[in-house]
């Protein structure tokens, strides 16, 4: 059987990795910029990491949601600690389209409504309702299209405001900073007239935060910016470093009724033992300070240089938009520098590193953009 060919790849195999480096089959070494696109939250490998699921591995990996699972019990909480919601309650699963896909099913529970509003270049994942919200038509098959979600313009209050009055609407979904659209940046005042409309028309704020969150910016949440509470944040990404968890975190007002929602392999004790890992230490090495940190730094460095469109987001999340002529950069970042980055359309290079980036890895991918950019318009490096 061969594979089933839906990504253009790199022509790279990683072996081994630590910390933000990666090593190829060749013994290459590689900065990491691109977390694994924003799932390596605490770095590759971490030691405590590693050890806690090892251990758990060794009492038990699975056992289904039929019975107490304690370690739930202890991730929710110190999920409502480290984030500051200790009175949401956690539903968890895999990914984070199954989290999005959760919070939409149950808005619609609640209020027993249809319609959702989602925004332009919106992304919130690839199963059916996650997709039908996402503003890509390329992946939304014909089984996906619906007439429930309204997409607006992103940042518009005057469009918000008109689809509130003209429709009955079950819910909101939004990421804090759009990520595969290109690092934009939710306005807080945008954030909050989505929760003043909510709030009027009981409607569910449902705040995306699968790129966005889990301490990216500086903040647990890049919602947390506009000093509004979401009705339901959904998570996946670095929350389990690598370990494929979601979930979400649901406000007091939903309450809950048996089989609603389930999962089979949602908050099993393996997925748990890594998100429990990756908070502490979040909690212990105080990543979200380092965050903002590193973050501003990166930006205002950044700005600093030649040939950049805008230097855009926060924290670890940062767009970089280039001029079409310096397309080559990203590849050049990979094969000259071997520097991992992300990107998004038209010419967008994403950074969304580990939490625990340091100033001296943050500085050679300053030095190595910064020669290309000098370089200026040049054609790309074929490895
Ligand atoms: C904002 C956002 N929401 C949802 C998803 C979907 O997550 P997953 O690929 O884990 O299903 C992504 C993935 O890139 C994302 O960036």
């Amino acid at each position: 059987m061969k594979l089933f060919d839906v990504y253009p790849l790199n022509n790279i195999s990683i072996e081994r990795a630590a910390g933000s480096y990666v090593w190829d089959d060749k013994g290459e070494k590689y900065v990491d910029l691109y977390g694994g696109h924003a799932v390596i939250s605490i770095g590759h490998t971490h030691p405590h990491y590693v050890k806690r699921i090892e251990d758990q591995l060794h009492r038990v990996g699975f056992y289904s949601n039929s019975i107490k699972i304690p370690l739930q019990v202890e991730l929710a909480e110190k999920l409502g600690k480290v984030s500051g919601k200790e009175d949401y309650q956690l539903f968890l699963c895999n990914s984070g389209a199954e989290a999005n896909e959760n919070a939409l099913k149950l808005a619609s529970f609640y209020n027993g409504r249809k319609k959702i509003i989602a925004f332009q270049k919106a992304f919130h994942g690839r199963t059916s309702l996650a997709v039908a919200a996402t503003d890509n038509p390329n992946i939304v098959a014909p089984v996906n299209e619906t007439e429930n979600v309204i997409f607006l313009p992103f940042n518009d209050e005057a469009a918000l405001e008109e689809a509130f009055a003209k429709n009955e609407i079950s819910s909101v979904i939004i990421e804090g900073i759009q990520g595969v659209g290109g690092i934009r940046v939710a306005t807080e005042s945008f954030l909050q007239k989505i929760r003043a409309l909510c709030d009027a028309n009981n409607a569910i704020y449902i705040a995306d935060s699968v790129q966005c969150g889990y301490g990216r910016t500086g903040k647990f949440y890049s919602h947390d910016f506009a000093g509004v509470d979401a009705d339901i944040y959904t998570m996946a990404k670095g929350m389990g470093n690598g370990f494929p968890i979601g979930g979400i975190s649901i406000a007091p007002k939903i309450q809950p009724k048996h089989f609603m929602l389930g999962t089979t392999f949602g908050g099993n004790h393996l997925a748990c033992a890594a998100a429990l890992a990756v908070l502490e230490v979040i909690e212990q090495e105080d990543l979200l300070t380092n965050a903002k940190k590193i973050g501003d730094y990166l930006m205002e460095e950044l700005r600093k240089l030649p040939h950049i469109l805008e230097v855009r987001g926060r924290g670890l999340m940062i767009g970089i938009e280039l001029p079409e002529e310096m397309n080559m950069v990203k590849k050049n970042l990979l094969f000259k520098h071997r520097i991992f980055t992300g990107e998004a359309k038209p010419n967008v290079i994403r950074l969304l590193p580990a939490l625990n980036i340091t100033k001296t890895e943050a500085d050679i991918f300053l030095q190595a953009i910064k020669t290309e950019l000098l370089n200026g318009p040049t054609s790309a490096s074929d490895q």
